[in-house]
Parts: structure tokens; C-alpha cells; sequence
């Protein structure tokens, strides 16, 4: 199955903006990539895509049901890929309404539009229409020094933003269930590449060091995640829309668990290589340890073997070239990096899509 008219929520924001380029690169379809701009979004991102004729934009809250239908209704998708989301943990702790309303509400609201259009459609339109829901590893709390998560580990979140996407995924299987609609669900482990706001850590600890100012690692940076390339999540969300069972779960993740003070040190050495700078001097001196995230999970780890026995999808980039290729990005795009960090992207999405 490969679905020709695909509606990407949250296409503006780091993963999103990878599917979009994905689907545009090596499908077919026709994009619309439904998103409402929060601070996350970076139409930057896509500006050399959006005039691509497959291409459309639109602005909207999934929490507004009427937009929702609206959307529904004029682009007449046959498959929803769901990233729209409230993403950062460290945000949830300080501010958890806005997860539960994006990301529980929004998943509700967005599920009801698609339920609802999906229920108009002749037979064979319903049996090919896909609802894939774009999750996270976090949603099976933390592990200790053994073992990883497979499709069957109970759930266990911890944070404001793992327990509101847990509710999501439990939504999803709820409409599938209940209601018929042909849902599939990813949970993915962290993600890293072009075009991530900086307040994730592998970008922070990037803009940081080139700035030289200090590299501010949680605890004592022994936490351990699972880190995977941006654009092999895309290709796994894409493979399991057009290949998945309906109702099943796919686990994507990079096979690549490092503890976070590794990768500090690692992108400490790639920026002395790559812009060295006599003033900073060595970015491992920039460095330290503060106080640890509340209720930080100990370590993530993805067993995919599943997805890969059934959609043949592994991850090609190794940790070590994906993250010197990212290091690289960030240094060509200083633009993009600019107009992040002083939030001038904000100013040019508003004035290029205030009418939307
Ligand atoms: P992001 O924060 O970079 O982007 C989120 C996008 O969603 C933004 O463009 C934002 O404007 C949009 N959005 C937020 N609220 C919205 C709303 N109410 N209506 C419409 N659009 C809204 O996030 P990301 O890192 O690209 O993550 C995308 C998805 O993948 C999320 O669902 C996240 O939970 C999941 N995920 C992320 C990772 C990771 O490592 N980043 C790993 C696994 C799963
Ligand atoms: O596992 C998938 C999840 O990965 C996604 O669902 C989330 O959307 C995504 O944000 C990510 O969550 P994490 O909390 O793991 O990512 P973050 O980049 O915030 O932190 C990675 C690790 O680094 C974590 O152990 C906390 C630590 N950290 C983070 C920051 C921002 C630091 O030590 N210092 C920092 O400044």
C-alpha cells in the first residue's frame, strides 16, 4: 500500500520536517503539512521545499475541532502520519497543561476529525486509509543496565510529557479498537540531525560549544539513550504506514546507546576539529555538572528486531557520521542558527504565514 495524499501534523518541527522531505524525495504523495507554529516550528526548514507542487502548508491547532474537519475535508487524505506534540521533557516539568492539552486532547480531537471522515469513505478507501501515530520510547519508563523495550513492555512513563503521549498511544488503540479506524503506533527512541531546536541536548551542546559557553550535563551525565538519525525514523514512519498491520506496534530505534557524558565529550572533540577556536580552547573545559532532571529516566534501549523481521527497515547511519554530519549542518547554517537564537524565525513565519 502506498497512500497518495498524506496529511503530516506537526510537519514544521525537527521529525516532521524530515517526513515531509522524505515523502517528497522518495514517494509520490501529496503533502499537507498540517501545524499549528509553536515556538518548536522552523518554516526555515522547509523553505527550500515549499514550493514544491506536491506541497502544501496549512496552519492549525489540532485541539480545534472545526479546523480539523475542515482540513479533513479539503485534502481528503488516505493517511494521517501524527507527529504534532508538545516534545521537550524539561518543558513538561515546568509547564504540564500544554502536553496534556496538545498532546492527549489534540490526539482526541484529531482522532475524531479523522474518524469521522474516515466513517464517509466507499469500502475500499476505508480499508486502505492509514492513521500512523508517531510515539516515543519514554512511554515504557526507564530501564536499568540490562534488557530493552520491546512491543509488549508495560507502560511505566515518568514525566508530564511521557505519561501525556502514553495517553495518546492508549487513545489511538482506543479508536482502533472501539471504532474501526486502521491505526498503527511507533514508539521511537531519541532522535538527532539537521534542523533540531536547540533546547534538545545534542543541539544545545552544539550552539553552546560554538559559542563557548558552558555544556551543562544532567547529574553526572551516566544516563544512557538510544540515539537515532533523524532520517532513519522518517524512512521507519514511511515503511510502517505502507507495510504495517493495522492495530500492531513497531519499535524504531538506532542501536546506538551511548551515556550522555559520551556524547558531550564526542561533540566536544568534533568542534575542536571542525572549528577549532584558540579563545574557547578544548570545549571539554566548558563542561558542568548540574543538577539533575527530576525523575530522569536512567536509560532507554530499543529492541527493533520485530520491525525489522517484518518491514525489512534498520537504521543506515552510524552514530559516529550521523553525528559529524550534524555537527556539519549546524556550522554551514548559520542563518538557520541565527535566526533561532535570536528568534527572528518567529517574526518571518508571522509575516510569511500570518494570512494562514
Ligand atoms: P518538535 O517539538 O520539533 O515539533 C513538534 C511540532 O508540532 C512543531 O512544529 C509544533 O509547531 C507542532 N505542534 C505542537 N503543538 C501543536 C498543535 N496543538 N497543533 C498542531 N501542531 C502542533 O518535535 P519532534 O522532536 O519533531 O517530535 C515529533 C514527534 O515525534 C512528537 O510526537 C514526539 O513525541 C515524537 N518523538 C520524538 C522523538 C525525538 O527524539 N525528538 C523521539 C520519538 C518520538
Ligand atoms: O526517547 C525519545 C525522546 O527523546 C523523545 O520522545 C523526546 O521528544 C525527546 O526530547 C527525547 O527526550 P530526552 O529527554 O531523552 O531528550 P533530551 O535531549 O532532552 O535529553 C537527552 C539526555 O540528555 C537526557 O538524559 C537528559 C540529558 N540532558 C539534556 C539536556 C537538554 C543533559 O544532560 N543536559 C541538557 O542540557
Amino acid at each position: 500500500m502506498s497512500a497518495k495524499r498524506v496529511l503530516v501534523t506537526g510537519g514544521a518541527g525537527f521529525i516532521g520536517s524530515a517526513v515531509v522531505r522524505h515523502l517528497l524525495a522518495d514517494s509520490e504523495a501529496e503533502v499537507l503539512n498540517l501545524d499549528a507554529l509553536t515556538y518548536a516550528a522552523n518554516l526555515l526548514s522547509l523553505q527550500d521545499i515549499a514550493d514544491d507542487p506536491r506541497y502544501q502548508f496549512r496552519r492549525a491547532d489540532i485541539c480545534d475541532a472545526e479546523a480539523m474537519q475542515a482540513a479533513f475535508a479539503d485534502f481528503r487524505p488516505d493517511c494521517v502520519l501524527h507527529l504534532a506534540a508538545e516534545s521537550h521533557v524539561d518543558r513538561s516539568l515546568t509547564g504540564p497543561q500544554a502536553f496534556v492539552q496538545t498532546n492527549v486532547v489534540g490526539t482526541a480531537v484529531l482522532l475524531d476529525a479523522a474518524r469521522n471522515y474516515w466513517e464517509q469513505l466507499p469500502e475500499s478507501e476505508q480499508q486502505s486509509f492509514r492513521f500512523l501515530h508517531v510515539s516515543t520510547d519514554e512511554v515504557f519508563g526507564s530501564l536499568g543496565d540490562e534488557g530493552a523495550f520491546t512491543p509488549t513492555t508495560p507502560y511505566d512513563p515518568s514525566s508530564p510529557y511521557s505519561a501525556s503521549k502514553a495517553g495518546s498511544d492508549h487513545l489511538v488503540r482506543a479508536w482502533g479498537r472501539s471504532f474501526g479506524l486502521p491505526t498503527l503506533i511507533t514508539n521511537c527512541s531519541n532522535n538527532y540531525g539537521p534542523r533540531q531546536f536547540p533546547e534538545k541536548l545534542i543541539p544545545l551542546m552544539i550552539l553552546n560549544g560554538l559559542e563557548g559557553i558552558e555544556l551543562p550535563v544532567y547529574g553526572k551525565g551516566d544516563n544512557v539513550r538510544d540515539w537515532l538519525y533523524v532520517d532513519d525514523h522518517a524512512r521507519a514512519i514511511w515503511q510502517v504506514a505502507c507495510g504495517g498491520k493495522v492495530g500492531e506496534t513497531y519499535l524504531v530505534g538506532g542501536g546506538a546507546e551511548r551515556d550522555n557524558l559520551t556524547v558531550v565529550k564526542t561533540l566536544c572533540a568534533l568542534l575542536d576539529e571542525l572549528a577549532p577556536s584558540a579563545d574557547i580552547g578544548p570545549r571539554e573545559g566548558l563542561i558542568r555538572f548540574v543538577t539533575d532532571r527530576p525523575g530522569h529516566d536512567f536509560r532507554y534501549a530499543i529492541d527493533a528486531s520485530a520491525t525489522t523481521e517484518s518491514l525489512g527497515w534498520t537504521p543506515q547511519e552510524s552514530f559516529e557520521s550521523g553525528l559529524r554530519q550534524t555537527v556539519q549542518w549546524y556550522l554551514d547554517h548559520q542563518e538557520w542558527v541565527e535566526a533561532v537564537r535570536t528568534g527572528s524565525y518567529r517574526n518571518w513565519m508571522e509575516k510569511n504565514y500570518a494570512w494562514r
